[in-house]
């Protein structure tokens, strides 16, 4: 098979139409696409995007990837066993193309974005077709083509480019929550953190074209609506404007949003939060560190005093607010005095939930040239120590639910027991209860009977 590498900006068709009558005869049926994907919401979305395309150029879905003619990786690089378990994939995927000499194979996304993983892949992948990396997608069509019709390799990552254009409609199987991409890219550079080598510097869609988007999904009968973005504080139109603007859309809806970033967490943001109805009474504000120490060398630009400010200033003006964290274990030079700051600093936070993560090495960051000498092992431990403290924290400070009434979205059965239903609450707690299915999609006010480290248990409220 021939290698090539091509130019971003090459097309040649000038329609889609026109596109898809070519892809589609290539094939004696309706070409399958499976597509598989790893990481955050936003790489979610991409796919999104990615499905929409491909469903515009003749494509069908299906979930068993040995029916496929078409299969997508859309992968993430945010830690090194993520990036394995890709690896693996990839190779299993060996077997098919030997029985299925027309099957395309593309890997894209954040992993590919790195140089140094499209060249692993073009060296000793050679059942992948064509790589791409977070720029692009809009190309794929084409690059299909050039495989089927030219027996070639396509290798196209570009440095880069509008992301996941704006051209490109999300094909959302989950009728009742969205998502919605409202910036890409991130600034922030955390020391330990690959995202910004593999998305970029931020890029703000416009807030006229976000709340078009929502209005438009709200009128579809969606029910949650969640803005996503590395940091979305830092949205270039004003974040507060933009969820008062959403939040101003008639109709019986939640708004949620990932991620924000300490540093720029304001009280207008809280007391948004607090103060409009439709937005969710939650925030996800990733800590990393209960230590001030390595909060430094981690480039966050916030202290654990700036971090409890926000806290406070929440729970001085809804005494139950809920946050939730993510946590990242054994950074380079990190001690256990150090780690147990961190314990520390969670129980007096209290927060409902958190992620946490055994911090992994990328090359390209500025922590991956610290000298790093704690084992892996040795981290594992303390990750499964702050888990046990956590679930002490978080079934002891759930209780304060219990009496009180949620309003939840149940979206799948429960866990608890037959005739059970799950969904988050607008607090994005997990709540179970005794109702029938067709409550599946529909906002349930529950009254809570029962906490637990993971969910809460409770009763439709009549
Ligand atoms: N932009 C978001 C986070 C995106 S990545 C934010 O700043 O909140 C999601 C989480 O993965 C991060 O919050 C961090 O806890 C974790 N993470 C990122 N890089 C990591 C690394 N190298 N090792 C371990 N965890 C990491
Ligand atoms: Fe990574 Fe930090 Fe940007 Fe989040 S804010 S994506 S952790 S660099
Ligand atoms: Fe992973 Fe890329 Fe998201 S690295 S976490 S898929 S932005």
């Amino acid at each position: 098979m021939k290698k090539s590498s091509i130019s971003c900006g090459q097309q040649d068709f000038s329609s889609v139409l026109e596109l898809s009558l070519e892809l589609t005869k290539n094939y004696d049926h309706i070409p399958l696409c499976y597509i598989h994907t790893y990481g955050c919401a936003q790489n979610v979305s991409d796919s999104e995007k990615i499905m929409g395309l491909m469903k515009e150029c003749g494509y069908s879905f299906t979930d068993k990837v040995e029916n496929a003619d078409l299969i997508i990786f859309n992968t993430c690089a945010i830690r090194e066993n993520a990036e394995a378990k890709v690896f693996g994939n990839i190779g299993e995927l060996k077997r098919l193309k030997e029985n299925n000499k027309n099957l395309v194979i593309a890997v894209c996304g954040c992993m590919t974005q790195q140089k140094h993983i499209a060249d692993r892949i073009m060296e000793s992948y050679h059942q992948v077709d064509i790589v791409f990396g977070t720029y692009g997608a809009e190309k794929l069509p084409q690059m299909i083509l050039d495989v089927l019709r030219e027996n070639k390799r396509v290798f196209a990552i570009c440095e880069n480019g509008d992301l996941m254009s704006e051209s490109l409609r999300q094909l959302r199987s989950d009728k009742i929550k969205a998502s919605i991409p409202i910036m890409y890219g991130c600034n922030n550079f955390c020391s330990y953190c690959i995202v910004p080598y593999v998305r970029g510097r931020e890029r703000s869609r416009e807030l006229d074209a976000v709340y078009e988007e929502a209005k438009s999904l709200v009128e579809q009968g969606c029910k949650e609506i969640t803005l996503l973005g590395q940091n979305v504080n830092s949205y270039s139109y004003g974040f507060v404007e933009l969820l008062k603007k959403i939040n101003s859309i008639d109709g019986d809806f939640r708004i949620r949003f990932l991620s924000s970033h300490p540093k720029d967490a304001s009280k207008e943001l809280i007391d948004a939060i607090i103060d409009l109805p439709k937005v969710a009474k939650h925030l996800h504000l990733p800590l990393q560190s209960g230590c001030d120490e390595i909060l430094s060398a981690m480039n966050r630009r916030y202290t654990t005093n700036d971090y409890m400010r926000i806290v406070s200033y929440a729970r001085e003006r809804k005494p139950d607010f809920s946050f939730s964290s993510d946590i990242i274990v054994g950074f380079p030079g990190e001690s256990y005095e150090q780690f147990c700051q961190t314990k520390e600093f969670l129980r007096e936070v209290k927060f409902d939930n958190i992620f946490s993560y055994v911090y992994s090495r990328r090359s390209g960051t500025k922590a991956a040239e610290l000298r790093d000498n704690i084992s892996d092992s040795q981290k594992g431990l303390w990750l499964r120590e702050l888990i046990l403290d956590q679930r002490e924290t978080a079934t002891n400070w759930l209780s304060r639910f219990v009496g009180m009434t949620l309003v939840v979205l149940p979206d799948m059965e429960g866990r608890t027991g037959e005739g059970w239903l799950a969904g988050k609450s607008d607090e994005n707690i997990i709540v179970e209860f005794k109702g029938g299915k067709s409550l599946i999609g529909q906002f349930v006010r529950v009254k809570i009977t029962k906490a637990m480290n993971w969910a809460l248990l409770g009763e439709i409220d009549k």
